[in-house]
This record gives C-alpha cells, sequence and structure tokens, in this order.
C-alpha cells in the first residue's frame, strides 16, 4: 500500500472501552467498540476486572474490526496502540496484543497518547469539517479536562487544565449521589433534558487562569442533597430532573467560561471538542450560543469518535507512521506521563 494511505489497524484499552478500527489514509473503514457492561454495577471502573474484560475481547473485537473492513492481518502496514494515560492492567492487554501482532506480521508499532488522539479525532477524513491550526481543543473525559493548543498533529500545548476530579468525573459522582449507575455523565444528560437548569444554583470556583477544579463543585452537590434529604428524604426523587440539569449548567457553564478566555488570550478562534464529555447536548447547544456570540467555528466529532475508540488511535497512528515512528520492542505503557 502506498505510504500516503497506509492501512492501520487501531487499539484502544486505556479504560473501560475495547475498541479496534482500522484505517486506509485519514479515513476510518472500521470502528469497533465493546463497551464494558461489568462495571455498571459497582459505581465505576474496576481495573482489575477491566483488564479482564480486555483480556476476553480483544481477540474477538480485532476479528470483527478486520472483517468490517474486508481486510485481512496481511493487508496492515502498522499497529498504532494506546500506550496511555490510563489503567495499567487493561494498556498491557492491547500494547502486548499490538506488540506481538506486529512482530509476526514484521510491521511497525505504534504508540498512542490517549489525549492527543481524542484531539487527533477531528482530523479524520469523514465528510465533517475539519478545524484549521492553530485550533483550540477542549478535551473532556472520565480522565481529563484541558484546553489544548493544537499548532500541528506533532504539536500540541495543554494551556489549561483541571487541578483536580476531570469534568467527566464530576458528572459520574453527581450521578451516583443520585443513585444512578456507572457512568452517569449520558444518563445526567437525558435527565437534564426535561429539568430546569436554574432550579438550584451552584457556583463557579475561581481558579487561576485557564485551569479548572471539579472537586469544590462535587462537595457542593454532596452538602446540597443531604441538606435537602433532611428535610424532604423523597427529595431526591421528587427533583431528579431539576438536580440534574442544575449540576450541568454549573458544570457546562465552567467549562465555556475558561474556553472564552483562552480564545480571547490566544486570539484563536478555531475551537473543538473532544472525549467523552463532548457527546453533552448541552455542552454541544452552549458551543453553539457561543460561537454566534464570538465568531467561533466549532467542531465537534462524530458520536462514535466522542467517547473511547479506535478509530482516533489510528488515525493518531497514521500521523506517526508518516514520520516512520515504530515504538520497538522494550516500550512498555505508562499510566501517567508527568
Ligand atoms: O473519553 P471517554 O469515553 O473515556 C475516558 O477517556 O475517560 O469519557 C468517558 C466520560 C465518562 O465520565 C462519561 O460519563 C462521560 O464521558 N460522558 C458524558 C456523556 N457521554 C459520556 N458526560 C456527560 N454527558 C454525556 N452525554
Ligand atoms: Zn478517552
Amino acid at each position: 500500500m502506498a505510504a500516503s494511505s497506509p492501512i492501520i489497524l487501531g487499539i484502544e484499552s486505556s479504560c473501560d472501552d475495547t475498541s479496534a478500527a482500522v484505517s486506509l489514509g485519514k479515513k476510518i473503514l472500521s470502528n469497533v467498540i465493546s463497551s464494558q457492561k461489568i462495571h455498571e454495577q459497582y459505581g465505576g471502573v474496576v481495573p482489575e476486572l477491566a483488564s479482564r474484560a480486555h483480556q476476553s475481547n480483544i481477540v474477538p473485537v480485532v476479528h470483527a474490526a478486520l472483517q468490517d473492513a474486508g481486510m485481512s492481518v496481511s493487508d496492515l502496514d502498522a499497529i498504532a496502540c494506546t500506550f496511555g494515560p490510563g489503567l495499567l492492567g487493561s494498556l498491557l492487554v492491547g500494547a502486548s496484543f499490538g506488540k506481538s501482532l506486529s512482530q509476526s506480521l514484521d510491521i511497525p508499532l505504534i504508540d498512542v497518547h490517549h489525549m492527543k488522539a481524542h484531539v487527533l479525532a477531528h482530523l479524520i477524513d469523514d465528510g465533517n469539517p475539519v478545524p484549521e491550526f492553530p485550533f483550540l481543543c477542549l478535551t473532556v473525559s472520565g480522565g481529563h479536562t484541558q484546553i489544548v493548543l493544537v499548532q500541528s498533529p506533532y504539536d500540541m500545548e495543554v494551556i489549561g487544565e483541571t487541578l483536580d476530579d476531570a469534568v467527566g468525573e464530576a458528572f459520574d459522582k453527581t450521578a451516583k449521589m443520585l443513585g444512578l449507575p456507572y457512568p452517569g455523565g449520558p444518563l445526567i444528560d437525558k435527565l437534564a433534558q426535561d429539568g430546569n437548569e436554574n432550579a438550584f444554583a451552584f457556583s463557579i470556583p475561581k481558579i487561576e487562569g485557564l485551569n479548572y477544579s471539579f472537586s469544590g463543585i462535587k462537595t457542593q452537590v454532596l452538602y446540597f442533597l443531604r441538606q435537602q434529604k433532611e428535610l424532604d428524604d423523597r427529595f431526591i426523587e421528587k427533583r431528579m430532573n431539576d438536580i440534574a440539569a442544575s449540576v450541568q449548567k454549573v458544570l457546562i457553564d465552567f467549562l465555556v467560561q475558561k474556553l472564552v478566555r483562552a480564545s480571547r488570550e490566544t486570539g484563536i478562534n478555531e475551537i473543538a471538542i473532544a472525549g467523552g464529555v463532548s457527546a453533552n447536548s448541552a455542552l454541544r447547544k452552549q458551543l453553539r450560543e457561543d460561537a454566534n456570540k464570538h465568531g467561533w467555528n466549532i467542531y465537534v466529532p462524530d458520536f462514535q469518535y466522542c467517547t473511547d475508540n479506535a478509530g482516533m488511535i489510528a488515525i493518531a497512528g497514521y500521523f506517526d507512521f508518516k514520520r516512520n515512528r515504530n515504538a520497538g520492542l522494550s516500550l512498555a505503557p505508562r499510566a501517567r506521563f508527568k
């Protein structure tokens, strides 16, 4: 295959989704995602169970991705795997599988940074408009909340980030307080659609610069619910929609407040969002409003490329393949990068 349109197998296993995708150049031919249901009952991802589920899922998921793409392993030019950040036991499953397959096929193995891949999902050639460089990307997931200044696929700088919890975690922990299963983000989104976002007021923390902090909001919600339950033990049940909408509002307002500031400080009006929380309908709506107000061009990935997926890993692999990157046999995945 010509180097301009390599065929790459992407593998993602950093958290609770086992995913494999096949790309041809910047197009994604298949993107198979197996989400692990086992964690629902525990209110969060249980690392040990996640690793085991990846081990069971990885072979069938890779098979399905190749089959959907109409390819066999002999067509592959490279394998791209998430090497972090993420849960170490989970990362080891995908990275070890990728390493072995790349060895047996004698093709390069490309190590991919999960958060950079969330950003690079915007460069997938799927017919959607692609942001122009430089652009700002608000990357919001269960583990991260960052504002990234993207100069090129190879040059990204984190200019703001959370000092504690990620915004996805704030969604998930709020859901847990409301008695909802994990992951609660999508459920809060759904409940909020029938709620009044001004029913209860939570305040945006004052954090310096372009950084965030979500642990204070979580505490506000906890104390508020505790207080209200003392007055009426059926409070949560009765006001579920309003609570979801009000908490969602403060989280989204905070995200957008810093994004507006980042745009003003950098003079960049190309604004993208990425990561699981970018699937949130209130965030998307608020961004559309701010785009009108501030003259932004906004970019929101196709839903399947928002939450964890291997399509974004394959596209990240595409850019590194063009620079002849090869992870080599001794490279090991890492849970953290600083
Ligand atoms: O990027 P992602 O799939 O995995 C990580 O890398 O963490 O993000 C998962 C996070 C979870 O916290 C989940 O609750 C949140 O994204 N999420 C949402 C929505 N869909 C997923 N949060 C709010 N609204 C949604 N619609
Ligand atoms: Zn992610």
